[in-house]
């Protein structure tokens, strides 16, 4: 697959799901309300019972579902989510809940080009149940990661983090709660940052063109 440069300017989306959607909602109402200049042009689920595709057919947007079983191999899949989301000019994939590990086809299709959302602030907690993890772990602070994709899982650049307080009588449910409401503010933050452009990687640093108006790092 040819690698084109990253073309911010073309703000053209494709949102990968697995299941609920809350945070491509989070995306569509940001666009919707004027503060993310941006278009979703495709979202693409791995299972076809994730509820975030009822959200994206009533926002009007193109929906596919690509399930890993039908490949033969993680290559395979990545490949096809790469034709794909070329095939419709996307310059920007968006991970939102999307539960599979994004490999080497993928990542050279879009290099720079794909974004994560976590729920912790990374390096603390990568991979799955981040907030089971920090409850568990006795944090008093855990919170947002939005990043680029690399190879390296929940390792790439940070582009936003916002924290969230663990209180004493958390469980990991009522923390995933707040969580989730800061993931729903930061991620169409961190997607319009990252559209405006004039950002630069320094090392593993994202280094945005202007500081961030709020609390973010
Ligand atoms: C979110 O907590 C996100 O941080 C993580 O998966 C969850 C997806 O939720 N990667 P939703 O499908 O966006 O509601």
């Amino acid at each position: 697959m040819p690698a084109d440069p990253f073309n911010p300017a073309n703000r053209r989306l494709g949102v990968l799901i697995s299941g609920r959607g809350s945070n491509l909602q989070a995306l569509i109402d940001a666009i919707a309300d004027g503060r993310l200049d941006a278009t979703i042009v495709v979202v693409i689920s791995n299972r076809e019972d994730a509820a975030g595709l009822q959200r994206a057919r009533a926002a009007g947007i193109e929906t596919l579902v690509l399930s890993h079983r039908a490949f033969a191999s993680r290559d395979d899949y990545d490949h096809a989510l790469a034709v794909e989301l070329r095939a419709r000019d996307v310059g920007l994939v968006c991970l939102a809940g999307f539960m599979r590990l994004v490999g080497a086809q993928l990542i050279e299709a879009f290099p720079n080009g794909i974004v994560n959302i976590h729920p912790s602030l990374l390096p603390a907690f990568p991979g799955l149940e981040a907030q089971r993890q920090a409850v568990e772990h006795g944090v008093k602070v855990s919170g947002v990661t939005v990043h680029l994709v690399t190879a390296e899982l929940d390792g790439g650049p940070i582009i936003i983090q916002r924290a969230v307080r663990v209180m004493p009588d958390d469980t990991t449910e009522s923390l995933a709660t707040r969580i989730l409401e800061e993931e729903h503010r930061a991620y169409p933050e961190a997607v319009q940052t990252i559209l405006e452009g004039g950002w630069r990687l320094e090392g593993r640093r994202f280094v945005p063109a202007k500081s961030p108006t709020s609390a973010s790092a």
